[in-house]
């Protein structure tokens, strides 16, 4: 068996950035510090940043008042900031750069006047956080169908904003069906997905070329991981969501001559190279090699009461 790994695969900047705030914070304020919601959609990760000290909680109620508390990659919701200011919580803001930005836009977008349209899941934290960081007329649609139902006059001036790890394709048809729809219609077009959601997507369309069987290795309830799995299984291949090598079952891989392994944005290495170890106790694997692919450098800042000067200063 050979073994293909995608380029590029795992942790983007805003989940290095996220995991960065919640350690740092632990070690400038002790254990104790409070997380709302998994810091990022991974287990692994979430277990790490526990042991060291790192609390996770659901609701800002679940957090003592005056608390260190950090907020997602995922983002949240301006109600959540008023509660965490009303409880006098110490809030550390974790969330990535790039949902910022998506909240901004929707801001501005309203506050021209437009009706915004949100392309996102139902449910999902980011999607909850970026309706709840938009004043004015928001509406959320996840597909072509969902614009059909809008009930909006075709002469309503409307902007659309996107979450941020949906399929670059899927997408691209929304916003067609949304000018379809609509007279006067502004957005960024697919840029709202983030730079590691495109390339992810777009190395694993390369790797499901190569290989008979794909692996994706990330949480069921991550959106880029979500999708590399669908855009891989739209290839033709065979293609697996895996959370971490005990779930890797045998039948899989049966046979097959070529295993392609991927990880979602919030996956760390070290769970693609604990799979690639469990498939070679399924069967000798020859060669692992890594698909060339773009090579990111893309770096955030940590919050400014945690970068390291501000600490020696403190
Ligand atoms: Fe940010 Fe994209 Fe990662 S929005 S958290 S860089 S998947």
């Amino acid at each position: 068996m050979r073994v293909i790994l995608a380029q590029p695969r795992g942790f983007c900047a805003g989940v290095v950035r996220a995991i960065a705030i919640v350690e740092r914070a632990i070690e400038k304020y002790g254990p104790g510090v409070h997380v709302r919601h998994e810091i990022v959609h991974n287990r692994r990760v979430v277990e790490e940043l526990e042991r060291r000290g790192a609390i996770f909680v659901e609701e800002l109620d679940q957090v003592p008042p005056g608390a260190v508390t950090v907020f997602s990659a995922h983002g949240v919701a301006r109600q959540v900031e008023a509660e965490a200011r009303a409880r006098g919580l110490d809030v550390l803001d974790a969330t990535c750069p790039l949902v910022s930005k998506v909240h901004n836009e929707g801001r501005r977008y309203a506050a021209q006047g437009r009706a915004v349209i949100l392309i996102g899941h139902a449910g999902h934290p980011e999607v909850i956080g970026t309706l709840g960081q938009i004043d004015g007329e928001v509406h959320l649609v996840a597909d072509a169908q969902d614009v059909e139902r809008l009930p909006l006059p075709r002469s309503r001036p409307v902007a659309y904003v996107t979450q941020t790890t949906l399929s670059v394709d899927d997408t691209r048809a929304t916003i067609e069906a949304i000018r379809a729809r609509f007279d006067d219609v502004v957005g960024p077009d697919t840029r709202d997905i983030c730079y590691a959601t495109q390339n992810r997507q777009q190395a694993v369309r390369a790797l499901a070329r190569q290989c008979d069987v794909l692996l994706v290795v990330g949480a069921a309830n991550s959106s880029n991981s979500n999708r590399l799995r669908e855009i891989g299984a739209e290839q033709g291949v065979p293609c697996h969501l895996i959370p971490d090598a005990s779930a890797l079952r045998p039948e899989w891989v049966a046979g097959a001559r070529t295993v392609g392994i991927t990880a979602g944005a919030s996956a760390p290495e070290s769970l693609v190279q604990e799979l690639v170890e469990a498939l070679g106790r399924i069967a000798p694997v020859e060669a692992v090699s890594t698909l060339e692919g773009v090579v990111e450098n893309v770096h955030f800042r940590l919050p400014a009461a945690l970068e390291p000067r501000a600490a020696e200063a403190a």
